[in-house]
């Protein structure tokens, strides 16, 4: 299917990427009509991240997350404790119903008309209900209730939802990529859903296209030296304390970037090559830290006696599910597009559920030094990305292209992760994924031309 852009002469969406080359036209970042066929055919139909079950552990307990350019209530029932999630646009007259960003709630009540809705969603009353000179008998019944996700799924504590009944599940919608998500999603004793988040989400506005940091930031290998030049210069950068990390026995691994040009997915990767983890380095400068993460890396290497690490694990490197969640092994970011040239940046950090309050603490700190308001790394990326946009989109910029041709066709299949393409660490081979999955959501009619993928090794684009 070919898809026209109207204000740029009449061309295909294809006929902005240039496979040869490894270009890919600015217009793609810029022009509306794109951002608006992105928020039809790719933000309505994949599996979205939300946000993770620690945030909302009791009857009643919600918070309101995001799905593209769009609010959504996630709400733990008060009668059956399952957690749904749901459009937060009233069924009347479209009044967003939930004003907070988390809480506890009996009921949801709308403050427009008083249409209320309980924590199942469903539709238990109305303002003037049983006025007789109201709605008498065309009251609102039970299909009136909030308007719910197509699928739900809660993968080892963290939550996602697609609004689309076709979409596959979701673990076959991360394909190689599901024991990765699953492993970052682990104490670090190794349990699963072992995780709790810090609350509340941590969102950042950015004046930039979506996909410029959805799309280029993991894996953008290259982009480190020079845009995190201060804060490393600061001894801010993978030491959790003041440069105490000392090498330890080198454990046999390889970084690769990769890409996933069927499913979209891919990142930074470290495959490790023998049973085991490796051996845990002193890192923190808060007393009786290192004891307790020495501990439960002691008990996380019985578990992997015989058993080899998922790729990514033991911070293996980020990596990013299509379209722009980006997980890593303490952190998850993800982006919600508003608008062409608006999106927010959201991110929730975890912490072993079980460990004691003094490490909580040294764990959240470093977050805030590096990830917070207060933090350096994140404002070095956001410095340039917000400056990208502007100076992208101007009438003279915009007919040029972005370079995405480093390491191109120097990929190679690796049986460890079946259908992915493993490139040269600085590579940008996962940005090409990226692309390579966008274009074929953008040209699809529904998921039955999207899934399932085809994995024959002859059928790359890139
Ligand atoms: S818009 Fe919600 S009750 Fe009218
Ligand atoms: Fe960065």
């Amino acid at each position: 299917m070919v898809t026209i852009l109207r204000a740029r002469g009449d061309r295909s969406i294809r006929s902005f990427i240039d496979y040869e080359r490894g270009t890919i036209s600015r217009e793609l970042y810029v022009h509306p009509d794109i951002f608006e066929q992105e928020m039809e055919q790719i933000f309505q139909r994949c599996w979205l991240f939300l946000g993770h079950e620690s945030q909302i552990p009791n009857p009643g307990d919600f918070i309101v997350s995001r799905m593209g350019t769009e609010e959504v209530i996630v709400v733990r029932d008060r009668k059956d404790k399952q957690i749904r999630a749901f459009l937060n646009s009233c069924r009347h007259r479209g009044m967003k119903v939930c004003r907070y960003d988390q809480g506890n709630n009996l009921v949801f009540t709308c403050p427009f008309h008083a249409w209320t809705y309980d924590t199942a969603g469903k539709l238990v009353g109305v303002g003037y209900g049983n006025h007789p000179e109201a709605y008498g008998d065309t009251r609102p019944g039970d299909q009136w209730g909030l308007a719910q996700v197509a699928q739900f799924k809660n993968f080892h504590g963290s939550l996602w939802a697609t609004w689309d009944p076709k979409a596959p599940s979701f673990e076959d919608y991360l394909g190689p990529f599901t024991a990765s998500l699953r492993h970052c999603l682990q104490s670090s004793d190794g349990e699963d859903g072992g995780l709790e988040m810090f609350t509340p989400f941590q969102r950042h506005r950015l004046p930039t296209n979506w996909k410029v940091p959805g799309f280029t930031s993991v894996t953008d290998g290259t982009h480190a030296a020079m845009t995190h030049r201060s804060a490393a210069a600061a001894g801010l950068h993978e030491d959790r304390g003041q440069g105490k990390a000392k090498p330890g026995t080198p454990f046999p691994r390889e970084m690769y970037a990769i890409g996933d040009h069927n499913l979209g997915h891919g990142g930074q990767c470290t495959f490790y090559n023998q049973p085991g983890v490796p051996d845990y380095t002193d890192e923190w400068f808060e007393p009786g830290v290192d004891d307790y993460f020495r501990e439960t890396a002691g008990r996380k290497a019985q578990l992997y006696a015989n058993r080899v690490l998922a790729p990514h694990g033991w911070g293996g490197g980020h990596f990013a599910i299509f379209p722009c969640v980006m997980v890593d092994s303490w952190r998850i970011r993800w982006y919600h597009p508003h608008e062409t040239g608006m999106v927010e940046r959201w991110t929730l950090c975890g912490v072993d559920k079980n460990a004691p309050k003094h490490v909580k603490n040294a764990v959240r700190h470093y977050v805030q030094r590096y990830n917070g308001p207060t933090g350096f790394f994140e404002s070095d990326d956001m410095e340039n990305w917000n400056y990208v946009y502007p100076a992208s989109r101007g009438v003279r910029a915009r007919k040029l292209d972005y370079f995405f041709a480093n390491g191109l066709g120097h990929g190679k299949y690796d049986d460890r992760l079946p259908g992915v393409v493993v490139n040269g660490a600085y590579t940008e081979e996962a940005q090409r994924a990226r692309f390579s999955r966008w274009l074929a959501f953008m040209e699809a009619k529904s998921w039955d031309d999207l899934y399932p993928v085809n994995t024959s090794k002859n059928h790359r684009i890139w």
